[in-house]
């Protein structure tokens, strides 16, 4: 089993986007996948699923330890499993904070017996760096950091790393940084391509580059990935080919 957490503490950088494609796109490789929705709004959720009670949804494995493997529901894609969010995740800070094993919650969630356990666990993040995110870190054996082309985007990265070195060092020695993803990309601007430099030297960046496009929203809005929406599209491909190269990255080790 391979735990992915898709994070930036930045709102709107493409995080869901990135978790929902990489989780439907490995289910639809054979992979038994779970798709994990850490984020209140829900909007993973609402791509698979009718909206939860609060008694079925991850706030459960929060609140009361319940494992992931007795929340999680099918979803149309039958290798794909979701652990969906509610609205009153929100809470979940409140309630977790002063708790000694209020980083653990998530990982401990996680845990299968022996072989039946999903190849993949893939993690929707909210856009802080607050304790559900920090769940994630601590679960997680890689982090993918999707990155807005834009340039207000660089800031906030040296945090985010600096915050997955201190859980690498406090909590988990092999949390390792997949790559960080361009997403809304425009090979034809020019601050597409400055953006790229610098975030290259602070960390590797997936070949893939996602572009912009209006089907991402198209799609959204029929409640569909671009998988379904748009099996040929352009920007599918580009998914495809991140899949590929995460793939690659996990053998690599
Ligand atoms: N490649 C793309 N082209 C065009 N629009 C996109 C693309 N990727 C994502 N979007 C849109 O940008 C918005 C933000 O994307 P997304 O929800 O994936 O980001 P996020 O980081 O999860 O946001 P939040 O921090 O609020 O959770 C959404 O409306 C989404 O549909
Ligand atoms: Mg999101």
């Amino acid at each position: 089993m391979a735990t992915i957490a898709i994070a930036n503490q930045k709102g709107g950088v493409g995080k869901t986007t990135t978790a929902a494609h990489l989780a439907d796109g490995l289910a639809r490789r054979g992979h038994r996948t779970l798709l994990v929705d850490l984020d209140a709004q829900g909007n993973c959720t609402s791509l698979f699923s009718d909206p939860p009670a609060r008694e079925e949804s991850v706030h459960e494995l929060f609140r009361s330890s319940t494992p992931a493997r007795d929340l999680a529901r099918k979803t149309r894609n039958e290798n794909l499993t979701l652990l969906p969010s509610v609205l009153e995740l929100a809470e979940i800070e409140t309630l977790l904070a002063g708790n000694v094993d209020g980083f653990f919650r998530l990982r401990e969630g996680l845990q299968y017996p022996d072989g039946q356990g999903p190849d993949f666990v893939i993690m929707d993040c909210p856009p802080n760096l607050g304790l559900l995110t920090l769940n994630a870190l601590v679960a997680a054996h890689y982090c993918i950091l999707p990155i807005l082309a834009s340039r207000f985007s660089l800031d906030g990265i040296r945090t985010m790393l600096d915050t997955m070195e201190t859980v690498r060092h406090r909590f988990h020695q092999d949390l390792k940084v997949l790559g960080a993803l361009m997403t809304m990309f425009n090979d034809r601007t020019a601050i597409s391509g400055a953006v790229l430099e610098p975030v290259e030297e602070m960390v590797p960046v997936f070949e893939t580059r996602i572009s912009r496009s209006v089907q991402v929203e198209e799609a959204h809005l029929m409640r569909q990935t671009l998988f379904e929406y748009a099996p040929s599209g352009k920007i599918t491909g580009q998914y495809e080919a991140l899949i590929q190269e995460v793939l690659n990255g996990i053998e690599k080790g």
